[in-house]
């Protein structure tokens, strides 16, 4: 039932109403739900919609979201600079942390230049419509992000998508493309919803063979893979050869917003042609004071990444003792780890069983995936102990089976 609001004729949201009932229909309804971090319960320990659970669904890998030294960096520069930047950077001026943070990015990432983002969709969207005109063509694994999918789109240029991981059939679809054209290959580093990477280093060789340029997205990479974190771009040795490394502070980092990293004259061209940098207000103090902290605190202490890999081999034992190789691939490529499911409405039952049962792990659905592949997605994190994976594994295990 439509409800009534006072100067809107209600049967003119009719229509949304309807589709909205069509999605709750086939299991694809979404809706935002209260989640409380109660870190006095545990480590990972939360309470959705009140219920307490052990969150196996946050980005935050590396557990350093509530981290003392972020949160110090936060309150310092808000101290220092006060609660908001007033403006975009083109018209109210570049805080120093701003100018700071990108010089650090720019080491971090071995890149000649940085731009930070108020955020990954916002930086891959603008970033897309920037470097990519009409006549360019652009190459993009059919599983990329929907921020990359949305930034292709807009940018009108000629968008051909590949086989998820399939390098042959990349090489094949830019052997069709006029040679003297401009070329862009665009990839996330680790897949969100996959877990899986590309073999970067044979992607950047068929890009020098056709004189592509290298986009990619190393949203979920950046503090877990390569020397000091800095990503499956510097794990295959090719920072360098790729144009445009764009990552971001809202996972294993703790925090939120973006990074591109790459030659200064790309850097240059976005700031004059990135329509979502030029006409956006700059970042926060306490989010660039937390930026910063986790840069240095990533550099600094490996530790966390250490105990995050044990992690991972401590659910592939677990996944081994509990015979769940059938649901869960094995060996694991990341701290993303799907379980495929198929249908939506049994995806939804079986993320509600393990929240009854004290396990917060999302149900993600199509068109967050392709039809017919919903999925759990469990997402590993520094935090988690053994003994929470091995109760995890025994949970589940125990619930596939009796969802057949
Ligand atoms: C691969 C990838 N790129 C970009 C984004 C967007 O980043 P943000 O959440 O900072 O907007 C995400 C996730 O949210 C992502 O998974």
């Amino acid at each position: 039932m439509l409800q009534a609001m006072a100067g809107i004729d209600s049967s003119l949201l009719a229509g949304y109403q309807a589709e909205l009932a069509q999605k709750a229909q086939v299991g694809q309804l979404r809706r935002c739900r209260e989640l409380v971090w109660t870190p006095e319960a545990g480590p990972m320990a939360v309470q959705v919609e009140g219920r307490p659970a052990i969150n196996f669904s946050s980005n935050d890998y590396l557990g350093l979201a509530r981290h003392p030294r972020l949160q110090g960096g936060a309150m310092l520069a808000v101290q220092n600079y006060g609660t908001g930047s007033t403006a975009s950077r083109l018209i109210g001026g570049t805080n120093p942390l701003v100018l700071e943070l990108e010089a650090k990015v720019a080491a971090f990432k071995h890149a000649e230049a940085a731009l930070v983002f108020n955020s990954g969709y916002q930086a891959n969207v603008a970033i897309l419509q920037a470097i990519l005109g009409p006549d360019d063509f652009v190459f993009s694994d059919r599983l990329n992000h929907a921020s990359l999918i949305d930034g292709c789109l807009l940018s009108k240029a000629r968008w051909t998508r590949y086989r998820h991981l399939d390098l042959g059939h990349l090489a094949e679809k830019l052997a069709q493309a006029p040679a003297e054209a401009r070329k862009w290959i665009i990839t996330d580093s680790v897949f969100s919803m996959d877990g899986d990477y590309p073999d970067l280093k044979a992607l950047v060789a068929i890009a020098e063979h056709y004189g592509a340029l290298v986009m990619v997205d190393e949203a979920h990479a950046t503090g877990l893979f390569g020397h000091g974190g800095a990503g499956l771009c510097q794990q295959f040795g090719v920072s360098d050869r790729v144009a445009l490394q764009m990552g971001t502070f809202s996972k294993a980092l703790g925090g939120s917003g973006a990074y591109v990293a790459g030659p200064k004259v790309l850097m240059d061209w976005l700031v004059n042609q990135a329509r979502g940098f030029i006409y956006s207000t700059a970042q926060s103090p306490a989010v660039l004071g937390a930026s910063l902290a986790a840069l240095d605190l990533v550099l600094d202490e490996s530790v966390w990444r250490e105990r995050l890999w044990q992690n991972v081999r401590t659910l592939e034992r677990a996944v081994m003792t509990h015979g769940l190789q059938e649901w869960i691939p094995l060996p694991l490529k990341s701290p993303i780890v799907p379980v495929l499911i198929g249908d939506s409405a049994q995806t939804v039952a079986i993320s509600e069983a393990l929240l009854a049962a004290g396990y917060f792990v999302q149900g993600i659905r199509p068109p967050t995936v392709p039809p017919k592949t919903a999925r759990l997605r469990i997402a590993l994190s520094a935090a988690h102990t053994d003994a929470q994976i091995e109760a995890l594994c025994v949970a589940l295990v125990t619930l596939l089976r009796s969802f057949g």
